[in-house]
């Protein structure tokens, strides 16, 4: 047989060839038979079009390593806002001890914007804000704080102003050059679109700017963000809005037990939000107040004041700047703390911290007195373990114990220990 040239092959020699080469045809199509259904698709999939949730090449911005703190304008002020509003709060966050406790960005929620200008950047409302967004987020920062601002990824925020739809590049891009360090982005006016594509975006173009800025989904849970968002943003709200109420819809409590439910999806960096505190805005009792702050600092929920930082009574700075129930919040080991018994209105709730030791919330949601106890093995410790038990609220140490622990809590109330064995 002479290689190179097939026109001097002998006869057999070309059976031959067709012989091997329809076997070779046959064996393909068997091995292509016997190959799973995911395994051929994979030839043909376009990396372009995978969710970006999935996309390998897709990573975190490295914020938020600890959940955020700081203070947003809407709880209080709704679209009542300037920036004498804003500037007060940043003079507040920074005289009143918040700072010192942790607290770190001044937030304007809806209402600020002004239109778009002819070549389609947003502007700031000239008459709530006429010295600018770029100077007062200098102001914020020269406070020593971090300045955050708020979008909605349709055509209009929830208050009707313009939406970064169709502008999010440009948007990025003109926070970053007033020095945005958050943005909260919400989810009115959207229409049809794809909410993991629509934050997606989003996210692109502020890590296109260069510049650190946290991102704060806000689409209310309603396309379950804890299954798609941990690449995409840093937090991702779980309910729909709180409202200065103890229990029904809308409810501080209803968020509390929405978000207890998602304890497996937050970590370091990817937190569930089950929305904006409400401590100090008058309609609880202080009681209340200093339960919904530990149930926020046991989900190692954001801890995003919403209240009056100018006007704030003993209690609520004394809830608000607890630096034992903070620290529970801002644990390094970062995992959502979550309820470990339930009889009635008493309830139990533990997280793991950083070292060992575990925080944990005895809950009375009854308007009753209740003695609400608690083992050692709920915890996840030997019964013979002599543990450290410190009250956070109560503010002192109490003696060294072993197995078990109870404590009377209160109507609406909490006793919330951290138990280190
Ligand atoms: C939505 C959000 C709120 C707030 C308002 C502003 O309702 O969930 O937190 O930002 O919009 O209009």
């Amino acid at each position: 047989m002479t290689e190179g040239n097939p026109s001097a092959m002998s006869d057999i020699g070309k059976r031959t060839a067709y012989f091997h080469s329809a076997i070779r045809m046959m064996l393909m199509v068997i091995a292509a038979l016997l190959l799973p259904v995911e395994a051929m698709a994979d030839d043909s999939v376009d990396l372009n079009r995978l969710p970006p949730s999935l996309d390998p090449a897709r990573t975190v911005n490295g914020l938020a390593q600890t959940p955020p703190m700081g203070w947003n304008s809407w709880n209080k002020f709704g679209c009542d806002i300037n920036e004498n509003v804003i500037r007060g709060a940043a003079d507040a966050m920074a005289s009143s001890g918040m700072k010192q406790a942790g607290y770190q960005y001044i937030v304007i929620d809806d209402c600020w914007h002004g239109p778009r200008n002819a070549d389609g950047f947003i502007t700031a409302d000239p008459e709530r804000f006429p010295s600018g967004i770029k100077a007062l987020a200098d102001y914020v920062h020269s406070k020593g704080l971090k300045f955050g601002i708020y979008s909605d990824a349709g055509t209009m925020t929830c208050a009707k102003r313009p939406g970064s739809h169709g502008h999010e590049y440009q948007d990025a891009i003109q926070y970053a050059r007033w020095g945005v360090d958050y943005l909260k982005y919400d989810w009115c006016y959207t229409g049809t679109r794809n909410a993991e594509e629509a934050y997606a975006v989003m996210a692109d173009a502020l890590r296109a700017t260069g510049r650190d800025i946290m991102f704060s989904l806000c689409e209310w849970g309603s396309n379950k963000p804890w299954l798609w968002a941990a690449r995409i943003g840093n937090l991702w709200r779980t309910t729909g809005d709180i409202s200065d109420r103890w229990d029904g819809n809308w409810s501080m409590l209803h968020n509390a037990d929405e978000n207890e439910k998602l304890w497996s999806y937050a970590g370091p960096g990817h937190w569930n939000d089950p929305d904006m505190l409400e401590v100090g805005n008058g309609k609880m009792t202080d009681t209340e107040y200093r339960s919904h702050f530990s149930l926020w600092a046991m989900m190692a929920s954001p801890l995003i004041a919403g209240n009056d930082l100018s006007a704030m009574s003993e209690a609520t700075k004394a809830i608000l700047m607890n630096a034992d129930v903070i620290a529970v919040d801002q644990d390094k080991l970062g995992i959502q703390g979550h309820r470990v018994a339930k009889d009635g209105d008493s309830e139990v709730w533990v997280k793991p911290l950083a070292g060992g030791a575990r925080a944990v919330l005895l809950f009375n949601r009854g308007s009753k007195p209740a003695h609400i106890a608690f083992n050692w093995e709920q915890l996840g410790y030997p019964a013979h373990i002599k543990a450290a038990v410190r009250d956070l609220w109560a503010h002192r140490d109490l003696k060294p114990i072993a197995g078990q622990y109870a404590a009377d809590v209160e109507p609406h109330g909490v006793v919330m220990l951290r138990i280190a064995g």
